[in-house]
């Protein structure tokens, strides 16, 4: 990734810690990337120690001066019974490498996307859906809201997206958590202040969420590009910066 932001605002940020979780691949890789010419330092969870490793290996060849800033813990929470346990593992290993004090936390974490027709909608599908779109980013709010200073200087992040305002047949499960991650950021809001909380709503990105052989992506993102106005699907770098935004201290303009 390219240098993001001019040296004026670049000298302005401070160095800091930031917990990107989700950040082995997609959005948070990005986000960790955009953290790392920051100067800041930066510890990405996932739920794979493999996929960790193999991002942070990524990311010191892409800043070799900043290996010192990157670290990485393994923290799955897609499993109900381990997703309380898991999170409050995540901070205890974070906040002692931070010596005690985290910065920002950032949540971009997404498993399979649950397209489900309605006539195959289940029960368990709606709840496992939701473990780590819904259940998992306030159960992250609680443990941040111990750990990260208590100054409107601090911040967590967390993610939804368009097709929580535009539907799409066959997401409504998607679409029911991805509003209902709206509400959470605005409850946090209150719930966690003066910690700044915020939701970043994508529209398509091309990431690793997108599964599918490439050509059959490339055929979907071409469909989609024809009704955005844009014309293009997004790119982790375009979407990056929203995330360094809502981290600023001084980020107040669409703030919840
Ligand atoms: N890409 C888009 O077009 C788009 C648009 C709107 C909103 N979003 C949302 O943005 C968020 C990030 O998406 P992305 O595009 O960056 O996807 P991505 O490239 O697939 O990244 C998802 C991240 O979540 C982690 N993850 C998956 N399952 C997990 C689990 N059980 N426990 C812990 N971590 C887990 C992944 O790591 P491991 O696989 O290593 O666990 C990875 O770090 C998602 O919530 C997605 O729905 C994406």
């Amino acid at each position: 990734m390219s240098a993001l932001l001019p040296d004026k605002i670049l000298k302005q940020t401070p160095q800091q810690l930031r917990l990107i979780i989700g950040g082995s691949s997609g959005i948070g890789y990005g986000v960790a990337e955009a953290c790392l010419e920051l100067g800041c330092t930066v510890i990405i969870s996932s739920a794979s120690a493999s996929r960790i490793a193999a991002s942070i290996s990524s990311l010191e060849e892409a800043y070799p001066s900043a290996r010192s800033r990157i670290s990485g813990y393994a923290c799955d929470l897609g499993n109900h019974e381990t997703l309380d346990s898991n999170i409050v593992s995540l901070f205890e290993k974070a906040v002692q490498e931070a010596d005690g004090q985290l910065d920002h936390a950032v949540y971009t974490a997404g498993d399979a996307l649950s397209i489900t027709p309605l006539e195959k909608t289940t029960l368990e599908k709606i709840q496992q859906a939701g473990m780590v779109r819904f259940n998992a980013p306030l159960i992250v709010a609680r443990e941040a809201a111990k750990y990260l200073e208590k100054s409107n200087t601090s911040s967590y992040t967390i993610t939804t997206g368009s097709v929580s305002e535009k539907p799409h047949q066959d997401w409504v499960i998607v679409g029911c958590y991805a509003g209902s991650n709206h509400t959470m950021a605005r409850g946090l809001a209150l719930d966690m202040k003066p910690i700044r909380v915020n939701a970043v709503s994508p529209g398509a990105v091309d990431t690793t969420l997108w599964k599918m052989p490439d050509q059959e992506k490339q055929e979907a993102f071409r469909k989609w590009e024809t009704k955005m106005a844009i014309g293009r699907v997004g790119q982790v770098e375009d979407v990056a910066e929203a995330y360094l935004y809502c981290m600023k201290s001084e980020s107040n303009g669409k703030c919840y």
